[in-house]
């Protein structure tokens, strides 16, 4: 599989009029008149991923964890390989550690159902930002319902930045459980995690849950770290002889969502000093239908499982269930088992490019993308003023016309971007609209995509303002507006 792995030099990666990359994607490589500008939405996937799965198919197809025979094995060891990889991609201590889910929204379920269930108490508090996707938000907002807890929301300016004040009066002694994005799939902006793990970790409360019903070490609680009763309820920890705070567990849990980060910037779960962190691999070029918790192990051991059933037990009788050990308490049922074989290939693809030129390569495109926008006087950007603040997403709406008239003619010229409220609305309350325009870039993209949006742009604003498209300004020195289209059906 290594020789689909790209090895491209510096300068050509460097260089966004050029694009090394997009032969090594097929669904771009097979129509050069596309301009994929929804990366945020989900990526492209390179041929080492969709070889990678089809592999699985042809050659390992068994379902792993259950048989004893060659092919499960190899299933299963596929599985490991690929857990590995992330743990190591992430800066994981331990492969263990790391919770293959279906995607980032499972994810963060599964820990606002068993975290949040197990420590969240009336009069409690849970904070959150306001730039949270739907995701990271409707988990907490039904968690805190049930529980009488509060949830407590981080407000930034209207660029995004959440101040240091914001922080200290939101994250306090009342404050349980703290769950930010790492970036805003809206306006782009990386929230200053550091900052809030610290506070929430200083200040925070602790939950004497995580005191109580914990075994001593990991090693204590493998295999046994809960059992249910008859009626299902979660009953007293074996082992269980320690009051003390879980090793490196203090204050509030901090969960970072780090679906918008992932794919563009290096994510390291021990510098950002979080608990417990999670991802979808489709959209850092993996397959649909994996996603990744990590969490301390501690932590993990603590929580009561979230999906019961096969794969997550150690031993079962009539009345009662042992979990297994870490990771497969959380893997309840048949994963895909494929999906998660191949996506340790996008892991090395990734790392083939290299994650500080893809950083690189990606500054250069969102500035060039920030400019060409803020050169057209209808356009409205939304988020940082500062192109340098802004990871992978300019979000942007053309006066007086609707986000969703945008894209669809924006697609007659080839050019896919998202519209309507990107599942973070009360987002959108804050910024003032309904919906707006997201354009997202990845590596593959290049110069000649952004000039095809903005042409695109001048396109649409033409349709709607036929007096203004003779006298277009033509910013990118292309061709201007000169694209015809039905002014009646587009409005
Ligand atoms: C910041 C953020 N969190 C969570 C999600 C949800 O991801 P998924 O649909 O893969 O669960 C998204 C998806 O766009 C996102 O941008």
């Amino acid at each position: 599989m290594s020789d689909t792995l790209p090895h491209y030099s510096k300068e050509d990666i460097l260089d966004i009029e050029k694009n090394p990359f997009k032969d090594d994607f097929p669904l771009l490589a097979a129509d050069e008149n596309l301009h994929y500008l929804d990366s945020a939405a989900t990526s492209q996937r390179p041929t080492c991923v969709i070889d990678a799965q089809e592999d699985f198919y042809a050659k390992t197809n068994a379902n792993p964890l259950r048989g004893l025979y060659q092919l499960s094995i190899e299933a299963t060891q596929d599985i490991e390989n690929a857990r590995k990889k992330v743990a190591d991609f992430i800066g994981s201590p331990s492969e263990k550690n790391i919770i293959f889910t279906r995607n980032t929204t499972e994810s963060l379920n599964l820990v606002a159902h068993t975290l949040g269930d197990l420590i969240l108490h009336e009069g409690d508090e849970v904070v959150i930002s306001v730039m949270e996707h739907h995701s990271n938000l409707i988990p907490w907002q039904q968690i805190t319902k049930r529980k009488g807890a509060k949830l407590v929301y981080l407000y930034p300016d209207q660029e995004g930045h959440i101040s240091d004040v914001e922080i200290e009066k939101k994250i306090t002694n009342k404050t349980k459980i703290v769950s930010v994005a790492h970036v805003s799939n809206v306006l782009g902006v990386t929230l200053p995690i550091e900052k809030i793990a610290k506070r929430a970790h200083e200040v925070g409360a602790s939950s004497p849950e995580l005191l109580l019903s914990t075994p001593q070490t990991p090693a204590q609680g493998m295999g046994d770290t809960c059992t249910l009763d008859a009626e299902g309820n979660r009953t007293e920890v074996k082992n269980s002889t320690s009051k003390k705070p879980l090793p490196g567990i203090k204050g509030a849990v901090v969960i970072v969502d780090a679906a918008q980060s992932i794919p563009h910037t290096r994510v390291n779960v021990e510098e950002l000093g979080c608990d417990l962190l999670a991802f979808s691999v489709h959209k850092i070029f993996g397959p649909f239908g994996v996603g990744v918790l990590w969490g301390k192990q501690t932590l993990l051991l603590a929580m009561p499982p979230f999906l019961t059933g096969g794969e997550m037990i150690d031993a079962v009788t009539e009345e009662s269930a042992v979990w297994a050990p870490l990771p497969e308490k959380f893997e309840a049922g048949t994963q895909d088992a494929a999906g998660i074989a191949a996506s340790q290939y996008a892991l090395d693809y990734v790392e083939a490019v290299g994650i500080s030129n893809i950083e690189e390569r990606e500054k250069a495109l969102v500035d060039y993308l920030y400019e060409q926008l803020s050169a057209l006087p209808y356009i409205k950007i939304y988020g940082p003023e500062k192109a340098d603040e802004r990871t992978g997403v300019v979000a942007f709406n053309v006066e007086g016309i609707h986000p969703h008239d945008v894209a669809s003619l924006l697609d007659t010229k080839g050019v896919a971007i998202r519209a309507g409220h990107h599942c973070a609305q009360p987002l959108m309350q804050f910024l003032g609209t309904d919906s707006t325009n997201r354009a997202s870039i990845a590596f593959y993209n290049d110069k000649a995509d952004i000039e095809a949006l903005v042409d695109g742009l001048k396109y649409v604003w033409g349709i709607f303002h036929p007096e203004d498209a003779a006298n277009a300004s033509d910013v990118c020195g292309t061709s201007g507006v000169t694209g015809s289209g039905s002014v009646e059906s587009a409005k």
